[in-house]
């Protein structure tokens, strides 16, 4: 997705804006570009490409100036291109624009200014607000984009400059993030705050259609009526150095390893022993608990699959019946909902378009909504009722791993607070699972000592094209999050399926060396996933099972089996799904893939 920065100050602003840029490269692009006022003269630099394709341009062509905007974009609008790429300007290039979005009446607002006499050199939706901004130009620039944002309609987060005031840059943002930085006697916007973090800790959250006009004598925000808002500074606690690789090969093994401390920091103050579950901005009551009839939750991706063991675990421990769905599929499918339902949420970022969309729909119909997010501030947290953060940190990989465990760490707080209110549950068996809950930690430190299946495995089958991931009940849960991961970073084709479910078709593609990853961590469903292998193993498949310890028959049945230290079997999921993060990072690594960004994907997809 689109990443923005802008700087206005009294440092040279390319360094600036590429190191923000630098920062943004999780959420996935394929081109960038700068914006710079070099002594009253607009220079642009852009390309297709990684981010070093720029850096090399402006080393042979640098460009000097303390005011500039700089974007890596996502292409939504025509392919990725160096024309397509971002920033962009008007004809007489005095005006020039970043923007994160869609202008979904672009093609109306750019015949419109065609029949103005403007000329397009782009396929982009973006294009039409820098001539916008120039047709509303009348010496003041806050004034022109905000006529030019009143005639613009989607989403969009964007930053503007000009030569006509050449000290000053303009935002504003609607359904797309950007924070302001505020440092001495220099000033910043950005779609996400690692970009500024090694320059300020203190910044302004935009609300929709607020605006920011920066001069290096300060800051103003305000409203789209033109009028000043006042706003409290958010001081930024988590460290930089929390964003950097820290050592591993890849960010995506580094948050691997850092499971164990995100699960931690996730339960700390809330999951205590003998101690009621509290939790600081969830204010629902337990008689609004008691009335509650359905919950939906609403996710895309990873978040969706943490929402698939949610609904195992809020049904089991609660018996509140739950509604699992994918957000693109729930915000046009009409849902049932009324004051009785509650909306569960799940975004690692708070910012996925179809989740924000999912969420604003159940509001339209007045059900309570609890947001799960890994990002303060983000939009599903403003806009939700209440809000359990997961504290992973920033997830710079773009396949989720340390964000998933939390969420699930999330569901199992949510439930266990539900059936303490609801009594649905023993204290003691409450008691149990926190205290089975509080050792997870130490747990997956010990899965992610057992690396050597994996490898090995991996090793042997990474050139195979097709895989099969089966498991019943929360081991089905778990093989769709082991099924996504694979695809996503090593390209191989997988499916996950309800074991039960294989006889109804998925058994005709089973052959010789057809490869199934099994897991067979629930008690009571043990035998029955011991038949399903059998059925794949007759048929020739190469298995590897995840089992708990002690379940060790399980080896006269399959090729390889890795066993996990036992936990209360609700709890499998956080465990189980270590190894196949682990395997999916090998194979990606054996096929010598682009781990940390996959091709075609983005870590934060904030457009429908
Ligand atoms: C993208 C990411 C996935 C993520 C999904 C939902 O597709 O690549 O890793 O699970 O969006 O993102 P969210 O931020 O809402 O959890």
């Amino acid at each position: 997705m689109c990443g923005i920065v802008g700087y206005v100050g009294n440092k040279q602003a390319a360094p600036v804006l590429i190191n923000g840029l630098s920062k943004l490269e999780y959420r996935g692009y394929d081109s960038a570009g700068v914006a710079i006022i070099e002594e009253d003269i607009l220079k642009v630099s852009k390309c297709k490409g990684r981010l070093a394709n720029l850096e090399a341009k402006l080393e042979k062509a640098p460009i000097k100036g303390v005011v500039g905007i700089g974007h890596t974009r996502w292409a939504t609008h025509g392919e990725p291109s160096d024309l397509n790429s971002h920033p962009h300007s008007n004809t007489k290039e005095t005006i020039s624009v970043v923007h994160n979005g869609i202008i979904e009446n672009y093609i109306h607002l750019r015949e419109w200014l065609t029949s103005k006499g403007y000329k397009f050199e782009s396929e982009t939706d973006t294009e039409v607000i820098p001539h916008l901004v120039d047709y509303y130009y009348d010496g003041n620039l806050e004034a022109a984009v905000m006529k030019a944002v009143s005639k613009m309609e989607g989403s969009y987060a964007i930053g503007v400059v000009t030569t006509y005031e050449p000290g000053k840059l303009v935002a504003v943002r609607k359904d797309s993030p950007l924070v302001v930085g505020v440092g001495k006697g220099e000033y910043f916007i950005a779609s996400d705050i690692p970009a500024i973090l090694n320059y300020t800790r203190d910044v302004y959250f935009l609300n929709d259609k607020e605006f920011v006009v920066m001069t290096s004598e300060g800051v103003k925000l305000m409203s789209d009526e033109g009028d000043e808002i006042k706003k409290d500074i958010f001081h930024v606690t988590w460290d930089a150095d929390a964003a950097e690789k820290g050592g591993y090969e890849h960010f995506m093994l580094k948050e691997i390893h850092e499971q164990p401390k995100a699960i931690r920091d996730t339960m700390t103050s809330r999951i205590a022993l003998g101690k009621d579950i509290t939790l600081d901005k969830i204010t629902i009551t337990k008689e609004q608990i008691a009335n509650i009839d359905k919950i939906y939750i609403v996710a895309c991706g990873t978040a969706y699959h943490a929402g698939v063991v949610g609904k195992y675990v809020i049904e089991k421990l609660t018996r509140i019946p739950v509604e699992i769905d994918i957000a693109s599929e729930f915000r046009y499918r009409n849902p049932i909902i009324d004051k009785r339902t509650l909306m569960i949420v799940i975004s690692q970022s708070g910012e996925t378009a179809d989740t924000l969309a999912a969420l604003r729909e159940a509001k339209k119909s007045s059900a309570r909504v609890i947001a799960i997010t890994n990002v303060v501030g983000s939009s599903v947290s403003r806009e939700a009722d209440d809000v359990l953060y997961t504290w992973a940190g920033p997830e710079i990989a773009v396949a989720s791993t340390k964000a998933y465990v939390t969420q699930l760490i999330a569901m199992y707080i949510i439930a266990l607070f539900f059936a303490q209110n609801k009594k649905t549950v023993s204290d003691e068996a409450i008691e149990e699972i926190k205290e089975a809950m509080l050792s997870l930690p130490e747990k997956v430190e010990e899965v992610l000592t057992n690396k050597e299946v994996l490898q090995r495995f991996a090793s042997k089958t990474y050139m195979h094209k097709d895989m099969f991931f089966l498991g019943r009940g929360l081991d089905y849960a778990v093989a769709m999050e082991g099924s996504l991961k694979l695809k996503e970073i090593s390209y191989i084709h997988s499916e996950a399926y309800a074991a039960g479910e294989l006889k109804h078709g998925p058994i005709a593609l089973i052959e010789k060396g057809t490869i199934v990853i099994a897991l067979a961590t629930q008690e009571e469903l043990f035998e029955k996933m011991v038949s399903n292998i059998k059925e794949v193993k007759t048929r020739g498949a190469n298995v590897l099972a995840f089992a708990f310890e002690g379940n060790d028959t399980i080896e006269k049945t399959v090729d390889s089996a890795l066993y996990l230290p036992r936990t209360n079997e609700i709890l499998a999921p956080v465990l189980s799904v270590v190894p196949l993060q682990l395997l999916s990072y090998y194979m990606s690594i054996q096929k010598g893939c682009d781990v940390d960004k996959p091709r075609n994907l983005a870590k934060s997809v904030t457009v429908e």
